[in-house]
């Protein structure tokens, strides 16, 4: 009896996911819009324009400096690589002065580092940038980036009839299908219905690898929190739809730019990471300092980001300006993060061993502290009080390893837990 629900539980807590293979766990890479937007001047700005060099550069730092052995892996193009206008047969085109070798000889190029290449279409009339796009051209299209041997699409969905979109969107991944070719399916679907209607999730997993459900991510702290927030007041409609194969993408990381201080910089890896939140840098590699390098090369990080279990975290507490997140890893273990969310005065303490999730330290586990410094925190038990130092803005990242074998198998869920509106004790 136990095993059926347990099997019952297992199958329904995710709906099936496209089954291209890809996406088994969150992507990994590098997509230039956020720090490269659309600067497509390569006359006055040779080295950060839109063109094959930024890619190659890219490609060649990625091996160079260690991102490819982190797991980094996609070199993703986004808007503004097109030529206005499609070629004799009806095809799209890279834009030749900027592109001239073409995306198939850049294919090549980033395939012979060891890394896959992503580009960049819409599902509409235009690109939101106002390039052609795939609307009437969807099998062509997808047949163009095959021969290309691309090996990830992110689709947009500007400039389309919103009551068009889940079509639109059904429709190219059909048609990546069809070419035979894994192309992993990077989707805006959600983003673009909600204004109207909550999306089908279940359609969305079953379409794409990977789903935009709110606005662009900014180079700032705000535009963090406000990402942060959505999720947090959503998860109970998007988190039971992440697992392999299929994950809420809460857009770029922006880590080693010029909007967040290295405490928010530590924040956002935490809770993407928490999130299982695809983990695609916007920034320039070519020049990144070596703390957001390291954070972003932070193996333990990726760790839980990567983690076998393959679920997405929740926000369990919100207590004195500190937010409380919890991801279940494989193995029974816990990943947590608190977030002080206080702007004024200096680090603050927050009870860990009071957030809901601590119920797998009956009758004992062993802690370790990755953010802000990697601690190991050693055996706690059930009645430990410990605590931990955050600084404004920034974020404690803990795992949690129960250390006996575990009688009951703990499905923690948000909702279990009694502390949500309940005050924590501050040490
Ligand atoms: C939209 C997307 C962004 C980026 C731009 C490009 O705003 O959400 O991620 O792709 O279009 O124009």
């Amino acid at each position: 009896m136990y095993r059926i629900s347990l099997f019952v539980v297992l199958i329904s807590r995710v709906a099936v996911a496209l089954d291209n293979g890809l996406a088994l766990k969150p992507t990994m890479g590098w997509l230039h819009w956020e720090r490269f937007m659309c600067n497509t001047d390569c006359d006055a700005d040779p080295q950060n324009c839109i063109s094959e060099n930024l890619y190659m550069q890219m490609a060649d730092m990625m091996v160079k400096e260690g991102w490819k052995e982190a797991g980094y892996e996609y070199v993703c193009i986004d808007d503004c690589w097109l030529s206005h206008q499609r070629d004799a047969k009806g095809r799209l085109q890279a834009d030749p002065k900027r592109f001239p070798g073409g995306i198939k000889k850049l294919a090549d190029y980033v395939h012979s580092k060891g890394l896959k290449l992503g580009i960049y279409g819409d599902v509409g009339k235009t690109t939101c940038a106002g390039y052609p796009a795939s609307l009437g051209y969807y099998e062509t299209d997808a047949q163009t980036f095959a021969d290309w041997d691309v090996d990830l699409l992110k689709f947009d969905g500007c400039y389309m009839d919103w009551t068009l979109v889940a079509e639109g969107y059904v429709n190219m991944s059909k048609a990546l299908n069809k070419t035979g070719k894994s192309i992993l399916y990077s989707c805006e679907w959600p983003l673009y219905v909600w204004p109207f209607h909550q999306p089908n999730y279940t359609a969305i997993r079953e379409t794409c690898n990977h789903w935009r459900n709110f606005a662009d991510v900014y180079d700032s702290w705000s535009s963090v929190k406000t990402i942060l927030e959505w999720t947090a007041a959503h998860q109970d409609i998007i988190v039971p739809s992440a697992g392999p194969g299929g994950w809420n993408d809460p857009d770029m990381l922006v880590i080693g730019n010029f909007g967040l201080s290295h405490d928010q910089q530590e924040s956002q890896m935490a809770l993407w990471a928490i999130m299982a939140a695809p983990l695609l840098m916007s920034n320039d590699l070519r020049d990144i300092c070596p703390r957001s390098k390291g954070l972003l090369q932070n193996k333990r990080i990726i760790a839980i980001s990567q983690d076998d279990h393959g679920r997405q975290g929740y926000r369990t507490a919100k207590v004195d300006s500190f937010e409380v997140w919890e991801r279940p890893l494989s193995k029974n273990r816990l990943a947590v993060a608190v977030l002080n969310k206080q702007e004024i005065g200096g680090r603050r303490a927050f009870a860990v061993s009071s957030v809901p999730g601590w119920k797998i330290c009956d009758p004992k586990c062993n802690v370790t502290q990755i953010l802000p410094q990697y601690k190991e925190l050693g055996v706690q038990t059930l009645q430990s009080k410990m605590a931990v130092l955050v600084n404004p803005s920034g974020t404690a990242l803990l795992t949690v390893t129960p250390l006996t074998s575990v009688r009951r198998i703990h499905h923690l869920h948000w909702q279990d837990t009694s502390i949500k509106d309940k005050h924590a004790t501050v040490l």
